[in-house]
């Protein structure tokens, strides 16, 4: 990569591509569907004892190698170069993420645009209504929001890491974090507070399950970036001698943050109008929060907008790192220009983003595996891409790179006993744990 980021920069822009939609909008959605504070448990368990180490695992690959996925493999393997250079392309995980999650942004983008022209709908019935309009009907908006955010990200992207994605995520994290705290003092007025501190934070173990542990799994790999080359490719622009070891702490720590913050803010108004916080389907943030929004008057004017512009902050930057490392690996292996790998990434993330918009609308509705297009995408890539892929990353590190190599790079930051139980975790305990979610998840399929 020509420009290496600033150390703060690197900082913001792995936050900023941890911090998304995942956080804000499939945190909620799965905290209130898998009960709670059980699947909260669950997920920090899972953040730490595999995301986190994982997380490390796909810093060496970029770090030491300096390249995108693909070639970082094929660079660093001693043998069998190009079987794993295949691995590299599990890559193409984020650019199926970045498909229907661009389309997401374009949803928030229609109620920021709502909420800034007062017109949110103001019962829950008529919220509900109104989603399931956009999603099944209105082929123009959807259109319309998702082609906006497709060219901020590209637009983004084009001018490279310094000048794009650097400059992008050093005023749009701190922007969102002001609103959020400035959204949680709010929340902390309301008596649904408590209810929504219960509800996140006192566990009951009655509803640990598989089904909800591979759930967990998936939200701690989508929520991290992990498993589809994105840490790998921030990594190869890591600048030298940064602590990443305290750098992935506090990114891991943000991400924790910013999840548990939305979450907060988002069961508190569900509680305070009463509302069911185990509900189905994507729109659960939406339908909810649209309605609480407008139903307070001026604050709620205010409030919505400045909630549901965060949220597009959180997700532009993030979508901006699902197409970096399909970038950079086209423009390393065929030297293409920054521009031409463009236009071929997004050809094909506006088609399958365009195909995500017609599988939902009742006139072209079409269903794979009795999913929708999108639901495909969505669990397919958090599912088995992801897992798979961190799976794949934890053998590299631990069976292929030698332990020599990682020990001068970690030693400036962790050694001893610490190095030694992260590099237990990455070989054994990390991929076991993931093998072991799947393969009980699926036996329990058949
Ligand atoms: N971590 C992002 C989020 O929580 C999603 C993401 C997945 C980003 C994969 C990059 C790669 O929204």
């Amino acid at each position: 990569m020509s420009s290496k980021f600033s150390k703060i920069g690197f900082i913001l822009a792995v936050a900023g591509s941890a911090v998304g939609l995942g956080n804000a909008w499939k945190f909620p959605t799965l905290v209130g569907q898998s009960g709670g504070s059980a699947f909260i448990l669950l997920y920090i368990i899972l953040t730490l004892g595999v995301g986190f180490v994982i997380f490390l695992a796909e810093l060496s690959i970029g770090k030491i190698s300096e390249k995108d996925p693909v070639n970082a493999y094929k660079k660093l393997a001693l043998k069998h170069k190009k079987a794993w250079s295949f691995v590299g392309f599990t890559m193409i995980g984020s650019i199926l993420i970045v498909s229907f999650y661009t389309l997401v942004i374009g949803w928030v983008v229609k109620y920021a645009y709502l909420s800034i022209i007062g017109q949110l709908p103001s019962d829950l019935k008529s919220s509900a209504l109104d989603f399931n309009f956009l999603i099944s009907h209105d082929f123009l908006s959807q259109f319309i929001c998702f082609s906006l955010v497709f060219f901020i990200v590209f637009y983004t992207v084009s001018k490279g890491i310094k000048n794009g994605i650097e400059r992008l995520n050093v005023w749009m994290m701190p922007s969102l974090f002001i609103l959020l705290i400035l959204m949680l003092i709010y929340a902390m007025t309301k008596d649904g507070f408590v209810m929504a501190l219960k509800f996140l934070f006192v566990p009951d173990f009655h509803k640990i399950n598989i089904s909800n542990t591979l759930e967990a799994l998936g939200l701690a790999f989508f929520s991290l970036s992990l498993g589809v080359g994105t840490i790998i490719t921030y990594s190869a622009s890591l600048p030298d001698r940064t602590n990443f070891i305290t750098s992935t702490l506090n990114i891991i720590f943000i991400n924790l943050l910013v999840g548990l913050l939305m979450g907060l803010v988002v069961f508190t108004f569900i509680f305070e109008f009463g509302y069911d916080p185990n509900q189905e389907g994507p729109g659960f943030v939406f339908v909810s929060l649209a309605t609480l929004f407008q139903n307070l008057g001026l604050t709620g004017h205010i409030f919505g907008t400045a909630f549901f512009v965060s949220l597009v902050f959180a997700g532009i930057t993030s979508a901006v790192s699902m197409i970096e490392p399909s970038a950079f690996y086209l423009i390393n292996t065929f030297k293409m220009s920054r521009k031409k790998a463009l236009f071929f990434i997004g050809t094909l993330v506006y088609i399958l983003g365009v195909l995500c918009i017609l599988s939902s609308l009742d006139s072209t509705q079409f269903k794979i595996l009795g999913m929708s297009f999108f639901e495909l995408l969505d669990s397919f890539s958090s599912k088995i891409i992801m897992p798979l892929g961190g799976i794949l990353v934890a053998i590299f590190v631990g069976f292929v790179i030698k332990k020599e190599t990682l020990k001068i790079l970690f030693k400036p930051y962790m050694k001893g006993i610490f190095f030694e139980i992260w590099y237990l975790f990455v070989r054994f305990i990390s991929p076991l744990a993931v093998v072991a979610v799947l393969i009980t998840k699926l036996v329990g399929f058949v």
